[in-house]
C-alpha cells in the first residue's frame, strides 16, 4: 500500500462532522486514514465510503477482527463491501481465522494487515509473549502487511527481523502515547497518529509539522 508522506491518519472521532473537518484539513498531507470502531459504531459502516469518495483517501478499517473463521469472514465481507481498502485482523485467534479473512481480502482484491503487537501498557502481558510467534505465523502464511508497536522500538525492530524488510509494517502510537516519529520510521514502512492530530487545535499545522520532521 503506498501511503503518501508515510503517515496514516487515525480517525477516532465520533461524527461524520468532525470525521470530514479532520480530513479536510489534513487532506494535502495525508492521504490514508483509518477508521475504526468509534467512528463506524457511531455513524455506521458508510462512514468508510463516505470518506473514501469526499477525499480520494485509503482506509483501513481497523476493527481489530478476532473471532472464529467463519465470522472473521463475514466481517471481512461486510468491511470490504463497505468500500475498505484494507482490514486489519488479530493474530492471536490462529491460522483459520486469519486466513478467512485473507481468503475474503483476495476475492475482493483489498489487504490484510496482521496485528501481531499492540502499543498500550497492558499489552507486555498476554500479546507480547505471543507476538514473535504471531508475526512468525504471518511470514508462513504468505502475509505481507503487518501492524507493530510505535511505543516499543526494541519490539517493532525485532517484528521487523521476523517479517523481513519487503513486509510493509504500519506502527500506531505516535504522539499521544509516547511514540516519536522518526525512530518509527526507522523500522515501520508509516506511522499512524490519531489524537496528536484530530485533537489539536490545527489539525493541518500539525500534520504539516510531523511531514516536515520526517526524512522522507
Ligand atoms: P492515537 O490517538 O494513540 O491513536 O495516536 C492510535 C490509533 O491506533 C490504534 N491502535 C492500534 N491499532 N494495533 C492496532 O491495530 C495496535 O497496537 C494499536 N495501538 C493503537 C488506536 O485504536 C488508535 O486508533
Amino acid at each position: 500500500m503506498e501511503v503518501k508522506n508515510r503517515i496514516i491518519l487515525a480517525l477516532d472521532v465520533k461524527t461524520m462532522e468532525r470525521a470530514f473537518e479532520v480530513a479536510d484539513a489534513v487532506s494535502d498531507y495525508i492521504n490514508t486514514i483509518k477508521v475504526g470502531y468509534p467512528l463506524a459504531l457511531a455513524e455506521g459502516l458508510e462512514s468508510i465510503s463516505m470518506i473514501k469518495e469526499e477525499f480520494s483517501s485509503k482506509i483501513i478499517a481497523d476493527f481489530k477482527v478476532a473471532d472464529i473463521p467463519e465470522t472473521n469472514r463475514k466481517i471481512a465481507d461486510l468491511t470490504f463491501e463497505a468500500g475498505a481498502d484494507a482490514i486489519i485482523v488479530h493474530g492471536f485467534v490462529g491460522a483459520d481465522s486469519v486466513t478467512a479473512c485473507m481468503e475474503s481480502a483476495d476475492e475482493h482484491d483489498k489487504e490484510v494487515f496482521l496485528l501481531t503487537e499492540m502499543s498500550h501498557p497492558g499489552a507486555s502481558a498476554f500479546l507480547q509473549p505471543a507476538a514473535e510467534h504471531i508475526a512468525e505465523m504471518g511470514v508462513e502464511l504468505g502475509i505481507k502487511n503487518y501492524v507493530a508497536p510505535a511505543t516499543k522500538i526494541n519490539r517493532l525492530e525485532t517484528i521487523r527481523n521476523i517479517v523481513g524488510k519487503n513486509a510493509f509494517i504500519i506502527s500506531p502510537g505516535v504522539g499521544a502515547q509516547g511514540g516519536e516519529t522518526s525512530s518509527t520510521l526507522d523500522f515501520a514502512d508509516a506511522a499512524i497518529v490519531g489524537r496528536s492530530i484530530y485533537l489539536s487545535h490545527d489539525p493541518k499545522n500539525t500534520a504539516k509539522g510531523i511531514v516536515d520532521g520526517i526524512k522522507l
